[in-house]
């Protein structure tokens, strides 16, 4: 029986499967604990359940010399310094595959959103804005017909990819073999969605001369992570017009705080990062997590490497 961290109180079946078989202590708080509160808890721990508000980097590596094995859950692994568990030889997972539907819809939820205006028009609606029938109010891009140019192909960016279809829009999409270069997709696309992973080469990929060559009538969407877009050179093109809307899942830091400027702006939308926040997918998540737990502390490869 090993001993395992959990990072968060996680209330999902398959955690049952976890203390069955280990020691688990979970991290009391409603939120994260800070770096230093999650070392001093991590100090003894063989096994590590993280979430990504954690960073498991190689300060908490080093304060935790009995951990062998991390269950990242999230598909994404941007918090977790890879090479310094690789050279500490603790084992890292994540929780792909499980999540791709539910961020995929999210995705369109938010494309939806913004493409018809819904914040705008639907505040309209509370502060009596809205007063008749407007000819030309409140109006939208119509997706029949546009394209989409999605920046990331792996499971997610294909499956936007495919409700795509459905709306009767034609689709571009980067990639490593067979896709368009993204100078093309940002000149070209009526949307832009993005899909890749936060590595030093994506971060803030999107940045002003990215915005700069989108059309003043498009939108950008970002379900991946925030730190891929410029959240300065955003704010600068939604208020010059550059472009026409943003719809952002996830920003940079999470949680923005209230007063942001970038929530200033017009026609944005920002959630709550909850791209993967369906009952399946999160119970899914929390499978994934405890399988590649359970293997990495029984010395075996983990099903869903990092
Ligand atoms: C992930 O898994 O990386 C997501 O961002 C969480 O939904």
């Amino acid at each position: 029986m090993a001993s395992v961290l959990v990072t968060r109180h996680l209330p999902f079946p398959a955690l049952e499967r976890l203390a069955a078989a280990h020691a688990v202590e979970t991290w009391p708080g409603a939120l994260p604990p800070s770096p230093t509160e999650l070392q001093e808890r991590a100090a003894g721990a063989e096994g590590l359940l993280a979430l990504l508000t954690d960073r498991v980097d190689a300060e908490l590596l080093a304060a935790a010399p009995r951990l062998r094995a991390v269950a990242n859950l999230a598909v994404g692994s941007d918090n977790v310094d890879l090479e310094a568990a690789r050279a500490r030889g603790v084992a890292v997972g994540v929780t792909p595959d499980v999540l791709t539907e539910a961020t995929a819809d999210l995705t369109w939820a938010l494309l939806l959103a913004v493409a018809r205006r819904l914040p705008e028009a639907a505040a309209a609606v509370r502060t009596g804005e809205w007063r008749t029938w407007e000819p030309a109010g409140w109006l939208g891009l119509e997706l029949g017909g546009a394209t989409l140019g999605v920046v990331g192909w792996g499971r997610i960016g294909r499956a936007v990819a495919r409700r795509a279809a459905g709306f009767g829009m034609e689709v571009l999409h980067t990639g490593r073999t067979g896709g368009a270069p993204l100078q093309d997709i940002l000149i070209r696309a009526d949307v832009v969605s993005l899909h890749v992973p936060l590595t030093e080469r994506t971060r803030r990929l999107i940045g002003q001369d990215a915005l700069r060559a989108m059309k003043p009538t498009a939108l950008l969407v970002n379900t991946a992570r925030g730190a891929i877009v410029d959240q300065v050179a955003l704010r600068s093109a939604l208020a010059a017009g550059e472009i026409a809307g943003a719809g952002l899942d996830v920003t940079d830091p999470e949680p923005l705080s209230p007063d942001h400027p970038l929530l200033s702006t017009p026609n944005l939308l920002v959630l709550p990062h909850v791209g993967s926040a369906t009952r399946s997918a999160r119970a899914r998540m929390a499978e994934r997590a405890v399988d590649n737990l359970l293997a990495g502390l029984a010395g075996e490869p983990m099903p869903f490497p990092a």
